[in-house]
């Protein structure tokens, strides 16, 4: 299937049939979701394919019952930690010593990145960050951020949301459906997949075949030129 079918194709499918689907295909999925653009490639996100019946049974309540989550053959949670730098940081730094790239890029791994991704506690450095690129900003471009852990979060959220992209338009190239949720109750999201607090769960993902009473209807979007700028 070419690209743009399986964009069209996608729906967000709020009831699945009840037949299996395929595990290689969720699989497949998931190494397209990894393959997503992300923030210095530092890899923040992680991805639990829930298959424990009694951690999915907890799953569907966290996500206050919705059918999308009640009738899916198989449910993913992208979550979003900054703290996972850490994680990418060595990896990294090998990989940039190792495949040509610029000299900068190793310093920009070993010493940049963590300022980056540092608030301190309560955000306390957040105030001093804020100063710096204020007053490097009165002279020349600056990116203005992240400062506070607030921003470092977000940092990380945006590159789990692409992941989450990728991965509902692989399953539709796949022949399958998908259902995006952030209706859910983070807390016992959390608790179900044993999850630190510094953990964002960004998306719950239903997966399956698509009931057709699933599908409310053609596609809504307002029209594109209400939304798309083209600044001549
Ligand atoms: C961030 C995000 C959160 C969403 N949360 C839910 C949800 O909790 N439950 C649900 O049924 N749909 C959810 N959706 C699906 C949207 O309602 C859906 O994408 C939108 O209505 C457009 O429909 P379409 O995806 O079929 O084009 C969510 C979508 C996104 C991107």
């Amino acid at each position: 299937m070419d690209f743009f079918e399986a964009v069209q194709r996608r729906r967000s499918v709020r009831k699945f049939k009840p037949e299996l689907f395929p595990d290689a295909h969720v699989r497949q999925a998931l190494t397209a979701a990894t393959k997503a653009p992300n923030s210095s490639n530092t890899q923040t996100w992680d991805f639990y394919w829930v298959k424990n019946p009694d951690i999915k049974k907890k799953m569907v309540s966290a996500c206050l019952s919705q059918s999308a989550a009640r009738t899916a053959a198989h449910l993913v949670v992208v979550t979003a930690n900054p703290k996972n730098w850490r994680r990418s940081q060595k990896p990294l730094v090998e990989w940039a010593k190792t495949s040509k790239a610029h000299p900068r890029v190793v310093e920009y791994y070993e010493k940049l990145v963590p300022l980056m991704y540092t608030a301190g506690i309560l955000s306390v450095f957040a105030p001093l960050k804020w100063l710096i690129f204020f007053v490097i900003g009165l002279f020349r471009p600056i990116m203005r951020g992240p400062a506070t852990r607030r921003d470092i979060q977000e940092v990380a959220i945006k590159s789990a949301a692409l992941a989450c992209e990728n991965f509902v338009l692989a399953i539709s190239a796949l022949g399958g459906a998908t259902c995006m949720m952030e209706g859910f109750d983070e807390w016992r999201v959390r608790r179900a997949l044993g999850l630190s607090y510094s953990t964002r769960v960004v998306m719950v993902i239903g997966v399956g075949y698509p009931d057709e009473a699933g599908i409310w209807g053609p596609q809504f979007r307002l029209p594109e030129a209400e939304v798309v700028h083209v600044l001549d």
